[in-house]
């Protein structure tokens, strides 16, 4: 078997308590073959040659380097997420189009590609993570790499007339095709792909995932990424995880606990959620005093503005709920804004009623395939999911939003904390089979086979 190569952005660190869910995926990808992870460090460096750090985990080398202070400013801060992330997640109006970005964002995946290159061995396999590195194919196969270099988007892919608001869209997408296989989340995002490629690169699309413009040929399939459905519903069993969950039920002996779990990022869609749970209490009001939201809102990305922006209207809403509808031994929405471990997240899942997963545009959400997973079978909770999540493509027996429907969305969490046992139980099960099935194995495993395949493009050379 190949050894294989991860490359991404941020690189787990084994002794975490509360990775999210890429770290997690990829930490489950490489257990089971053994194999190098290459990525930052999260360090800064003002010298002029950043250091690289080598770790070895069991059968995993985590080899991290250093990012120059003002690469990472235009690369990380800059065109990842003030310029790609907006826009692949449908923002146009929060994206800041600095010319200077693109020299930073091209100067990592330049630095990747150099340091890499000399750690790779002939057989190696490349699977590359994420919106960060998009360049870095182009990047090694210019530097003389030949192994075969997949690549992963865990965020959407934008429709063609939004992505094009990029002025790089026609070399960020030659550089995608340089790649031997592209996987996106979903189907939509694999129409929006393949749209681009023949209406606007004027290029050719063939059944089986072939892909021709540029003078270039690359496979493209949508691979939704799963997660450890097992791990992470064995995590409700340890000592810290029971400890949440006979809390909250103490707490919720006469409540509904309804919760949301999210990074604090614009696309999740919470002022728009607790604007919905506002809603529900102002005209139903029998869940008044018997309904609290619990949301988390992890620290993200602070130092971009549309961060700090979101992060204070969110505040501003909770206060206003609070203060209209709180009484003094009841308070409707608990906003945590702090990261909790993944033990912890579990006890919280289980204990729930509802959970709201309702971002206005999600690559997938693995937040909602673990609130299915952390479901007591015999008493599940009611997964309410927005239609604007990849999940949602597969977990039919959620009750599907829009986000953007406050009303609609307010009727719906009514509907979940209502729904009879024999429903829940059935809606469940169905969820949670589907789950284990398409899980991260079996995510790994389609990826990594579909990228082994030889290439054969049924269409003639470029
Ligand atoms: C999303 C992205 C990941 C990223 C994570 C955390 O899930 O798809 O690539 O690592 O958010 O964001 P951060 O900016 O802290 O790495």
């Amino acid at each position: 078997m190949s050894r294989l190569v991860i490359v991404s952005n941020r690189v787990a660190d084994p002794h975490d308590t509360a990775p999210g869910g890429l770290a997690v995926a990829l930490e489950e990808a490489l257990q089971r073959q053994g194999g190098l992870w290459f990525g930052w460090s999260g360090a800064v460096t003002d010298s002029d040659t950043p250091q690289m750090h080598c770790e070895q985990w069991h059968d995993v080398t985590r080899v991290t380097t250093e990012l120059r202070r003002q690469d990472h400013d235009s690369h990380y801060a800059g065109y990842c997420n003030n310029m790609l992330w907006p826009v692949f997640h449908n923002r146009l109006d929060l994206a800041a189009f600095d010319a200077g970005y693109w020299d930073g964002y091209r100067r990592v995946n330049q630095q990747f590609a150099r340091q890499l290159l000399p750690l790779l061995q002939e057989d190696d396999v490349v699977w590359v993570h994420d919106y960060h590195l998009i360049g870095l194919a182009a990047e090694l196969r210019a530097l003389g790499c030949r192994q075969r270099i997949g690549f992963f988007l865990h965020i959407p892919f934008p429709p063609p007339v939004i992505f094009m608001a990029l002025p790089q869209h026609e070399a960020l997408m030659q550089s995608l095709m340089t790649y031997d296989l592209v996987g996106l989340q979903s189907k939509q995002d694999l129409r929006h792909f393949s749209s681009y490629v023949v209406d606007q690169a004027r290029g050719q699309a063939r059944p089986g995932g072939h892909f021709q413009a540029f003078g270039k040929r690359t496979r493209c399939e949508s691979f939704p990424i799963g997660i450890d459905a097992q791990a992470f519903a064995s995590l409700t069993t340890t000592s810290e995880a029971l400890q949440v969950h006979a809390t909250m039920q103490r707490e919720y002996s006469q409540r509904r606990l309804v919760l949301g779990i999210d990074r604090l990022d614009y696309s999740k869609g919470l002022p728009e959620r607790i604007c919905a749970f506002r809603d529900l209490l102002a005209r139903h009001p029998q869940h008044r005093r018997s309904a609290t939201l619990v949301q988390i809102g992890s620290p993200t990305r602070e130092s971009v503005q549309a961060y700090a922006e979101i992060r204070a209207r969110l505040e501003t809403l909770c206060g206003a709920i609070n203060g209209d509808f709180g009484e003094l031994d009841w308070m409707p929405v608990r906003y945590i804004h702090q990261v909790l471990t993944r033990a912890h997240l579990a006890g919280l899942c289980r204990a729930a009623a509802v959970g709201l997963v309702t971002p206005l545009r999600d690559g997938m959400n693995l937040v909602a395939k673990e609130f299915v997973a952390a479901q007591d079978p015999d008493d599940p909770g009611v997964l309410v999911l927005s239609r604007f999540a990849g999940a949602a493509e597969q977990l039919h027996e959620a009750l599907l939003v829009n986000p953007y429907d406050i009303h609609t969305t307010a009727n719906t969490i009514d509907q979940a904390l209502q729904m009879p046992l024999d429903e829940r139980l059935d809606r469940h099960r169905r969820l949670l089979a589907r789950i284990q099935a398409q899980d991260v194995h079996w995510w790994c495993k389609r990826f990594l086979a579909a990228l082994a395949r030889p290439t054969t493009f049924g269409m003639p050379p470029p």
